[in-house]
């Protein structure tokens, strides 16, 4: 008989019990959310796959570590739906690999940002924060205004598609046609405006 004594003096076992309760647990939380509708479906028809261009602005934002001091991701508390709208729901992040959520606010949750400034506001404020918000402790990201080159784009898009994200043919082999001409900033502006429009509320 495998007295509780027993468990608590012998350290392997210990550990052991510690690990599979852990486990067990951890996967009867964490499976069912696998396949539930609610985590796995579009709230509704405004959540699409991004657009090449705002794909590529969403590496951008990656690569610059925006997510160092943005989240995405707005709590169900008055404090944060007042300041920032609607909580955040799963279905609207379907497309997300990976998820920008964070914890870390420097600056403001962004996760409903889209359509709050303008194109040339934005444009203006990241690359010199100041010349907007005087007291902004934003870096300048100054050398986003330079042509994007993103020749895997559709490479990208094929492989989003591998996890789910339902891109055609079609979207993927015209990828790189829709990012001609275009520069850095203005992918970071097309990501930045398309987010959170799924659940926008009025503020
Ligand atoms: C060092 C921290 C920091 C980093 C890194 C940073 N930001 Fe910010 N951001 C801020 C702060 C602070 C504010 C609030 C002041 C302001 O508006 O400039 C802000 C504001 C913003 C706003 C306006 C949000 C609103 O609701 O008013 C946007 C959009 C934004 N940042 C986008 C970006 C993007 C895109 C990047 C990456 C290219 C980025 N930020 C990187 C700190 C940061």
């Amino acid at each position: 008989m495998l007295t509780h004594a027993k468990i608590e003096t012998s350290n392997t076992l210990m550990i052991v019990l510690t690990l599979l309760a852990v486990s067990v647990g951890g996967l009867l939380e964490i499976v069912p959310l696998f396949f539930q509708k609610s985590t796995t479906t579009p709230i509704n028809e405004v959540v699409k796959p991004y657009d090449a261009l705002r794909l590529a602005g969403r590496d951008i934002y990656i690569r610059e570590g925006c997510y160092n001091c943005h989240s995405q991701m707005i709590r169900p508390f008055r404090a944060e739906t007042e300041r920032y709208g609607h909580y955040s729901v799963a279905g609207e992040y379907v497309y997300d690999h990976p998820f920008q959520w964070g914890s870390k606010r420097t600056g403001p949750d962004l996760a409903r940002v889209g359509a709050r400034y303008s194109d040339q506001w934005h444009k203006i404020h990241l690359l010199n924060p100041r010349d907007v918000v005087p007291e902004s402790n934003m870096p300048a990201y100054y050398w986003l205004d330079r042509p994007l080159n993103d020749p895997a784009i559709g490479g990208k898009m094929a492989a989003l598609r591998k996890v789910g994200v339902p891109y055609t043919d079609q979207e993927i082999a015209e990828a790189p046609k829709a990012l001609e001409g275009k520069t850095e900033v203005e992918a970071v502006i097309a990501y930045l405006q398309g987010m959170g429009l799924a659940l926008k509320q009025s503020r």
